[in-house]
């Protein structure tokens, strides 16, 4: 026979166990929320103000910034396209962005997380090695081909390499946060501002302070 006592903490055990599911931003609590970027945002909410749904017009909800290649002369030879609030306010707190990816030949977007999305990543062109790492550092890795698809969950590090030596590679990827948020290993570790000291780095990356040196140099830190 259980306890009453034994049946509440059952229950809330359940009930933390539900509430601990993955979640993606709130759900909206009408049709939708056009953010207003016009005005300096006086007002701190989770997402954008919205504009009057009175005003709201197709083009809100359309955009056509993924359709031109990002510039991919960056440090690892990559480029992020997103769609935002600026250029698609009718996703204001809906929850989700979509990326475009352009990788040049044989460059990478290096291992990095985004702290507040799952992500699934469809390859358009070009031969794209991916992968993640999960808690027990385990890697789970695959090669895309056009058309094919591989998911990057909530929180781990995860890498695209284009495996072409001549072409560059385009993704397309979906995120389930309006502001997934970025965080690139290398970089949050080696150029961050201020600099985390050299001898934590040494020491955590088992490398004598002169190499954490020449690291953040290379990093722009
Ligand atoms: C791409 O970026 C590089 C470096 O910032 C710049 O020199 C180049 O002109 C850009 N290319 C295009 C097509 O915008």
């Amino acid at each position: 026979m259980r306890t009453n006592f034994q049946s509440l903490q059952l229950f809330l055990f359940s009930l933390c166990l539900l509430l601990g599911l993955s979640k993606p931003d709130p759900d909206p609590i009408q049709d939708y929320c056009i953010a207003d970027t016009q005005k300096p945002q006086a007002v701190y909410v989770n997402g954008a103000p919205c504009i009057n749904p009175k005003l709201a017009t197709p083009s809100h909800f359309s955009t056509s910034a993924l359709s031109k290649p990002g510039n991919t002369s960056t440090k690892f030879g990559f480029s992020t396209t997103p769609t935002n609030i600026i250029n698609l306010p009718g996703l204001n707190t809906l929850g989700l962005v979509l990326v475009r990816i352009d990788i040049a030949a044989n460059e990478i977007v290096p291992p990095h997380s985004h702290p507040r999305a799952s992500e699934v990543t469809t390859c358009l062109q070009g031969t794209l090695l991916v992968g993640f790492t999960d808690t027990l550092n385990r890697v789970f890795s695959q090669n895309l081909k056009p058309g094919e698809s591989f998911v990057f969950p909530k929180g781990l590090i995860h890498y695209l390499y284009n495996l072409d030596s001549r072409k560059p590679a385009v993704a397309i990827s979906g995120l389930n946060s309006q502001n997934p948020g970025t965080q690139i290993a290398s970089i949050a570790t080696f150029a961050s501002t201020p600099g985390i000291p050299d001898e934590v780095l040494a020491k955590a990356f088992q490398i004598s302070q002169q190499e954490v040196k020449i690291i953040r140099r290379n990093l722009g830190g």
